[in-house]
């Protein structure tokens, strides 16, 4: 099956044992990183776009306490709505589901998050929201190895993981931390997407390698994961986020949003490698 072809219809794909895929959502996959700051909620977004344009029906579900940020880069201001005070309705931009840990906390009043709230509100948005019949579910992790990763592995059906870093962050141990713990889960790492490697100047274009080249790659071999794309330190990929149209969308042709386009596919290829979820066997038409 080519890669359009999963992207158009995927299968459901086998996701933590003793949970069961959501009715509505074919694959969840989480977006974690060691550190704020590395770009996750920017993949996160992008990929989102990039999986649309290629076809697919896609949900993103901020899940970062820290710094929900998903809503803005969308453009998305205002609140969800709820109609029968049980359940949530989606908010929509450029054709793509969202929801936001941040609808749930008062614009004004100070993050103090405890780990059974945040952890509660997670599974709270992922059950309660009326996602659409979707494709991919991406959740946009708070950084780190804490709470609300914990409770994504042992409460929400995930098909996969991707790890975005830096080339600092490669430097240190955070990157590698988040690698180990969603094995130490059994969250399948479909691979990594390293984040501002290359500098692309807005005058004339030429990359320059800020870091050297090749750590993303060098930290893929060395775990035996995939790295799914590369994506450069661009001025617009920074704006286009900050003024809440991400540049898959602005710039569709640009090589940023090309960028951002293969490392979808190829990151839909590495899920496609994955055992679908079984078919449950219903004992009483036997
Ligand atoms: N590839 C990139 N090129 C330029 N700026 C980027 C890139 N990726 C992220 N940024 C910018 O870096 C800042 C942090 O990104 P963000 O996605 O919010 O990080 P995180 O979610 O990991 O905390 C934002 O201002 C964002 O616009
Ligand atoms: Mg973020
Ligand atoms: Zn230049």
């Amino acid at each position: 099956m080519s890669v359009n072809d999963a992207l158009a219809r995927p299968v459901t794909h086998r996701v933590q044992k003793g949970l069961s895929p959501h009715p509505r959502i074919r694959n969840v996959i989480a977006i974690g990183s060691g550190k704020g700051g590395v770009g996750k909620s920017t993949t996160s977004v992008n990929l989102a776009l990039a999986l649309k344009a290629l076809g697919a029906r896609v949900g993103v579900l901020d899940a970062d306490i820290y710094g929900p940020s998903v809503p803005a880069m969308l453009g998305l201001s205002g609140r969800p709505e709820s109609p029968d005070n049980k359940s949530i309705e989606p908010m929509r931009a450029f054709g793509v589901e969202a929801m936001s840990i941040g609808f749930l906390v008062e614009q004004d009043s100070p993050m103090i998050w405890r780990g059974p709230m945040a952890t509660s509100a997670l599974t709270q948005l992922f059950n309660d929201t009326r996602w659409g019949d979707l494709d991919y579910l991406l959740i946009d992790l708070p950084p780190g190895t804490g709470d609300i990763q914990l409770t994504l592995a042992q409460k929400i059906p995930v098909a996969g993981a991707v790890i975005v870093t830096t080339p600092q962050e490669i430097a240190t141990l955070d990157a590698r931390k988040a690698l180990k713990m969603f094995e130490k889960v059994e969250v399948p790492v479909l691979g990594i997407v390293e984040n501002m490697a290359v500098h692309t100047c807005s005058n004339c274009g030429h990359a320059e390698h800020l870091f050297g080249e090749g750590g993303g790659q060098r930290i893929a071999e060395q775990y035996g994961v995939p790295l799914l794309g590369s994506l450069p330190l661009d001025i617009r990929i920074r704006e286009q986020g900050d003024v809440g149209t991400p540049v898959v969308e602005a710039a569709p042709e640009s090589a940023a949003a090309q960028a951002y386009l293969a490392a979808a596919r190829r990151m839909v290829e590495e899920l496609g490698k994955r055992p679908r979820a079984g078919i449950p066997i219903v004992s009483s038409l036997i």
